[in-house]
C-alpha cells in the first residue's frame, strides 16, 4: 500500500537539475532517468558527453535538455514553468580554479545564481517544496575542525580561504534567510573530494584524471598529497535525490560521508587493478587546506544514503573508462588530460 503511494508520488515528480551537464549533475539525471522519473537538465553548456558516458541510450533518450543560464532569473523561471517542475537540485557553479581566475563571474554564477534559484522557488510555493543544493567542505579552513575531536563538525563556523568558499558560505546564508523570511525549505549537502566518471575539472579532479591516465597507459600527476575524504560521484547524486524527497522542513546543511583515504593508497588501489600503473602516477604538492576528518552523522536525518567503499568506486571507474577506451570513446582532452 505504502509502496504504491510512493510510486504514485514519484510519477508526479518533475525534476530540474541545474549544472546537469557537469559531473555530479550527470549522475543525478542518469539515476533519475534510470528509475523512470521525469527529469530536465538546465545548463548553459550544450555538450552532454558526461551524461552519455554513463547513461544507456534509452536513459539518455528520456532526459529533457533545456539550455539556460542561472544568472538570468527569467531564464530559470521560464524553465520551471515550461516543464511544470516540482523538485529542484541546484548544482550549477564554477569550481575553484575558475572562481580564482574570474571572481566577478564566480560570484555571478555561484552567489547570484543561487539567489535566483531560491527566488524562483519562493514564487512557486504551491508546486516546489524545497531547494536541494551543493555547498562544499571547501568553505572551511583546516583550523575549523573541532580541536577536541579533530573532526569538522556539522555546525562548525567557516573561515573560507578563497573566493569559492566565500560564495559557498554566502549560499548557506541565503538558504537560512529564505527559510526565515519566506518559508522556503532547503537542504545543502557539502561534498569534499568527488571522484568517478565525469570528474574531469576542478581543483580536486586529479585523482580521477589519474585513473583515466592509468587506463590509457599514460603518465599523470596528482596535484595534492595527504588524506582527503573521497566521495563517489554516483553516491553524491543518489544522496541529492534522497534529500529532494525528504520531508525535512527548514534550512539544513549537511557534511557528506565518504572514504578518508591517503593519496598513496588511492594510487596503490589503481595499481592493484592495473599492474604497473603506480609507476606512471606521481603525487605532488601539499595536502589540501581543508579538514580531513569530517563528521557526517547528522546526514542520517534525510534517511539512508549510499557510501561506496573506495576500492569499489575505483574499480567501477576503471571498468567504465576501460569500456569507453575499448569503444574508442575515452578522449584524453575530454577527460581533462593535457596532451
Ligand atoms: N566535484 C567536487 O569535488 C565538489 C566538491 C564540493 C562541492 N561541489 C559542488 O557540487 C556542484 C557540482 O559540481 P561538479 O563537480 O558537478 O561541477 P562541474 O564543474 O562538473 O559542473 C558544473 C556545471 O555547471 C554549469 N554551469 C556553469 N555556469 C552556469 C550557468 N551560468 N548557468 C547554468 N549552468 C552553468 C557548467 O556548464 C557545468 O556543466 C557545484 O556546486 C560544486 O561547487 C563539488
Amino acid at each position: 500500500m505504502e509502496h504504491s503511494q510512493e510510486a504514485t508520488d514519484r510519477r508526479d515528480e518533475r525534476f530540474l537539475v541545474t549544472g546537469a551537464l557537469g559531473c555530479i549533475g550527470a549522475w543525478t539525471v542518469r539515476n533519475l532517468a534510470a528509475e523512470g522519473t521525469h527529469v530536465v537538465t538546465f545548463d548553459q553548456a550544450t555538450d552532454p558527453r558526461r551524461i552519455r558516458q554513463i547513461a544507456t541510450d534509452e536513459e539518455f533518450g528520456r532526459i529533457v535538455l533545456e539550455p539556460g543560464d542561472i544568472t538570468e532569473l527569467a531564464s530559470v523561471e521560464r524553465a520551471l514553468d515550461k516543464h511544470g517542475i516540482t523538485n529542484i537540485i541546484h548544482l550549477a557553479a564554477l569550481q575553484v580554479p575558475f572562481c580564482r581566475a574570474d571572481p566577478p563571474l564566480g560570484a555571478r554564477v555561484n552567489v547570484l545564481g543561487t539567489v535566483n534559484i531560491f527566488e524562483a522557488v519562493r514564487r512557486r510555493p504551491e508546486r516546489i517544496g524545497k531547494v536541494v543544493y551543493t555547498g562544499s567542505v571547501g568553505m572551511f579552513d583546516a583550523a575549523d575542525a573541532d580541536p577536541g575531536t579533530n573532526r569538522l563538525e556539522n555546525d562548525a563556523t567557516a573561515h573560507p580561504g578563497n573566493h569559492y568558499g566565500v560564495y559557498k558560505q554566502a549560499n548557506e546564508g541565503t538558504a537560512r534567510v529564505y527559510w526565515a523570511e519566506n518559508g522556503v525549505s532547503s537542504i545543502g549537502l557539502r561534498p569534499m573530494t568527488v571522484y568517478g566518471p565525469g570528474r574531469d575539472q576542478g581543483m580536486t579532479s586529479s585523482p580521477t584524471k589519474a585513473i583515466v591516465a592509468a587506463v590509457l597507459g599514460r603518465r599523470a600527476t596528482i596535484g595534492f598529497s595527504g588524506r582527503t575524504l573521497f566521495q563517489y560521484a554516483d553516491d553524491v547524486a543518489r544522496t541529492l535525490i534522497v534529500a529532494s524527497r525528504s520531508e525535512l522542513r527548514g534550512a539544513h546543511q549537511f557534511n557528506l560521508g565518504g572514504s578518508l583515504v591517503d593519496l598513496r593508497d588511492f594510487v596503490a588501489e589503481i595499481d592493484a587493478r592495473i599492474p604497473g600503473a603506480g609507476d606512471l602516477l606521481t603525487i605532488e604538492g601539499a595536502p589540501l587546506p581543508f579538514p580531513e576528518e569530517i563528521a557526517a552523522d547528522a546526514l542520517a536525518a534525510i534517511g539512508p544514503v549510499p557510501v561506496t567503499p573506495i576500492a569499489d568506486g575505483i574499480g567501477r571507474t576503471i571498468d567504465l573508462f576501460t569500456r569507453l577506451r575499448d569503444q574508442g570513446r575515452l578522449v584524453p582532452e575530454q577527460q581533462g588530460l593535457t596532451v
